[in-house]
């Protein structure tokens, strides 16, 4: 079979011919290498991939395996999270400009004020932030296990950053105090999802159940049947005796969705929520990492020292 890589609407990749499915194999092979994918890839890259997951999952499955190459297709965070849990392995992403906007918004410096201000507070902060903060952080959290995690924690008051509205989502499910750092941290995909864009899709399939993610706007997690991780979006429509779904989230959940529950109907709340750096990898693009091994993301020793604490307990708690 010949894979082609589709391209997403305005941030359009054209076609192009890549090396066949058992060439790709035998590539992988050779060097004991897997792919590890997160659901809003491309569907062509998430029909190569090893395993297709949330940020939780992916940790999890970088932590237990024993290749000696790891292709991450997904952003920055998730892939030094995996080089971290690997400081023996080689974690390889397939284009380095797929960088998170919102583990952007978070800096030291807010962090570090954050602290001075509430000094009892436990720092809980999301998988979607970069190491050097991951570094000053008690525990890391994911959509999956916020209010779990949150709950573990001995302190009352929790800093939380950097999305506001997974904030807002867990100071809902919990019984701590929530303080958010930043005060206004967003992921830009989930945050143009609207109300109108909800009502319009509600008018259009009345019997459909509204699945979200916690990234999306208070207002819609409100409306929603439905709060979870991307994963557990997956795993609630498997489950629920509906037979349409509203999807609000990245559109590449789709995919999967479509192809793991073909008897059921999948409608994106809005088809603009593309994340474009979770689009940048492709088929060509994973194929020349694993020829020329190039693009290994590393962490610095003392980073990746202390960084590891938090993620491990993490870990241990979900
Ligand atoms: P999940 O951990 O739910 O897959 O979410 C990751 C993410 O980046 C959502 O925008
Ligand atoms: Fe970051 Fe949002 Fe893209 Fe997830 S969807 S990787 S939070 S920009």
């Amino acid at each position: 079979m010949i894979y082609k890589a589709y391209g997403y609407g305005k941030i359009g990749v054209k076609n192009m011919k890549v090396m066949n499915d058992d060439m790709l194999q035998q590539l992988k092979a050779g060097k004991n290498a897997i792919i590890l994918a997160h659901n809003y890839q491309r569907g062509e890259v998430q029909d190569v991939a090893d395993f297709v997951g949330d940020s939780l999952e992916l940790a999890q499955r970088a932590k237990e395996t024993d290749a000696d190459i790891i292709v991450f297709c997904g952003v920055d965070f998730m892939a030094e999270t995996a080089a971290i849990l690997n400081p023996d392995k080689k974690v390889l992403i397939p284009d380095i400009g797929a960088i998170c906007p919102m583990a952007q918004m978070l800096t030291m410096e807010e962090l570090f004020e954050a602290k001075e201000r509430y000094p009892e507070a436990d720092v809980v902060l999301y998988i979607n932030t970069l190491a050097e903060e991951k570094a000053y952080s008690d525990c890391i959290c994911t959509s999956a296990n916020a209010p779990k995690i949150i709950e573990a924690m001995d302190a009352d008051t929790i800093l939380f950053g950097p999305d506001y509205n997974l904030a807002k989502y867990v100071a809902k499910m919990t019984s701590k105090r929530i303080v958010p750092v930043p005060e206004y941290g967003l992921c830009p995909t989930h945050h143009q999802i609207s109300v109108d864009d909800l009502l319009e899709g509600k008018e259009e399939h009345p019997e459909a159940e509204v699945v979200v993610h916690p990234e999306c706007i208070m207002e819609i997690q409100e409306m929603a049947d439905h709060i979870a991780s991307t994963s557990g979006m997956v795993r609630y429509c498997k489950e629920s005796g509906a037979d349409e779904f509203l999807i609000g989230t990245e559109v590449g959940l789709i995919y999967r969705l479509r192809k793991e529950i073909p008897h059921k109907e999948f409608y994106p709340l809005s088809d603009s929520a593309v994340c474009p750096q979770m689009k940048m990898h492709t088929l060509e693009k994973i194929e020349k990492v694993l020829e020329t091994e190039r693009f290994q993301v590393k962490v610095t020793k003392n980073t990746a020292e202390r960084a590891i604490v938090p993620i491990e307990r993490m870990l241990e708690l979900s």
